[in-house]
């Protein structure tokens, strides 16, 4: 298949990638390999993950590579020496990526050309990269089983409209979860795709840690260790809730609720955030982020956005320093959100804040 390419610099790597008009917002499916520079950003952050948590000689799949953009930084840009998989079924990438490794001069990366599920069901990895056009679904569960005990399955979700309830029916089919659509939809949606990756891992013995699960730009991510045996799927299973709402209070609890099963327990590790350290050459929007999900991993779940709390005390919405910075001095958790920037978390219940708007 011939096409006309341009090469791109992205991190450390030279990509050669097909030359086509580029819109905003998810890829869709063409016989062209796919790149977006839009996911740069979740590339950035794979080779964040790998950094921190990968030695000499671990396995990496990058396991739908497309022009190999994530897999090859993965391989140049980590100090280690890693043996990284690019794998692709469009024979078109196998092609461009072959060529990319070459332009690279990369000795650790080899091509595959298969159908990922089967992949899956016969590799074992340490690091397992899925980005999808779509939903994950159809490769959570081979995720599972193909991560090695202690290692790390990196899922991507494209299909945000689903988890965040603007198609309610279709949620429930993809991921057996009813969702809401409300100002937290966001994070409920990462939470359903977590709860979604619990029960596949514990399927199959396996439980899962989240380490840096996030929303950004069209999609979630969710970056999880699997561990291996029952005691562990049952203790992954243990922290799966619904969602309970009494006007503005909201919580996660066991009993079934009004939208659920889904993820109750955190989604960002505050020791793993602390150990990652950016490259000099990052984007900011990284340093940003990860300046916000440190902040946010000590906070409870959930959040009310400004413009929530001061329609229900008839006040101005409050700044979001001023309400953070009140709370704080009353003892409370208070933080920021990565989901939204008009937004906080906090430990106080809605009284607590209707009082502190109010002074
Ligand atoms: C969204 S793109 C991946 C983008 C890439 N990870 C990046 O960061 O640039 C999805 C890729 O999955 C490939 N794909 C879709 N279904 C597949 C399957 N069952 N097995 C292997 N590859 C598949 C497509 O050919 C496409 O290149």
């Amino acid at each position: 298949m011939s096409f006309e390419t341009e090469i791109i610099n992205e991190g450390l790597a030279k990509i050669e990638i097909p030359r086509v008009e580029r819109l905003r917002g998810p890829g869709r499916k063409s016989r062209l390999p796919f790149y977006n520079p839009l996911m740069r950003t979740n590339r950035d952050i794979s080779v964040l993950v790998a950094l921190a948590t990968l030695s000499d000689r671990d396995t990496v799949l990058d396991g739908l590579a497309a022009t190999g953009a994530s897999g090859l930084r993965i391989a140049l840009e980590t100090e280690d020496q890693l043996a990284v998989t690019l794998n692709d079924k469009n024979p078109a990438c196998h092609e461009l990526i072959t060529r990319n490794i070459e332009r690279n001069g990369t000795t650790n990366c080899s091509v595959t050309c298969e159908d990922l599920n089967s992949l899956l069901s016969t590799g074992r990895f340490d690091l397992v990269d899925v980005d999808p056009f779509g939903t994950p679904v159809r490769f959570i569960e081979g995720a599972m089983r193909a991560t090695t005990d202690g290692g790390i399955a990196a899922i991507t979700a494209t299909d945000t409209a689903v988890l965040c309830g603007s198609r309610k029916k279709a949620c429930i089919r993809r991921y057996g979860s009813r969702p809401r659509r409300t100002e937290y939809c966001h994070e409920l949606g990462l939470r359903i795709l977590l709860g979604y990756i619990a029960r596949a891992a514990a399927k199959f013995d396996r439980g899962i840690e989240p380490l840096l699960c996030f929303s950004t730009d069209h999609y979630f991510r969710a970056i999880v260790r699997v561990r291996k045996g029952a005691r562990k799927a049952d203790s992954t299973l243990e922290k799966l809730g619904h969602l309970h709402i009494q006007r503005l209070e909201r919580e996660l609890l066991p009993e079934t609720g009004v939208a659920g099963p889904l993820w109750a327990d955190a989604f960002l590790d505050a020791a793993f955030l602390e150990s990652v350290r950016l490259p000099s050459y990052f984007p900011h929007k990284v340093s940003k982020l990860l300046e916000l999900w440190r902040e946010e991993a000590s906070s409870p779940p959930l959040f009310y956005t400004t413009g929530e709390v001061a329609r229900e005390f008839l006040s101005e919405p409050p700044a979001l320093d001023r309400i953070v910075g009140a709370l704080r001095d009353e003892g409370f958790i208070a933080t920021r959100t990565h989901f939204r920037p008009d937004a906080f978390k906090t430990s106080a219940d809605v009284e607590t804040i209707g009082r502190v708007l109010r002074t």
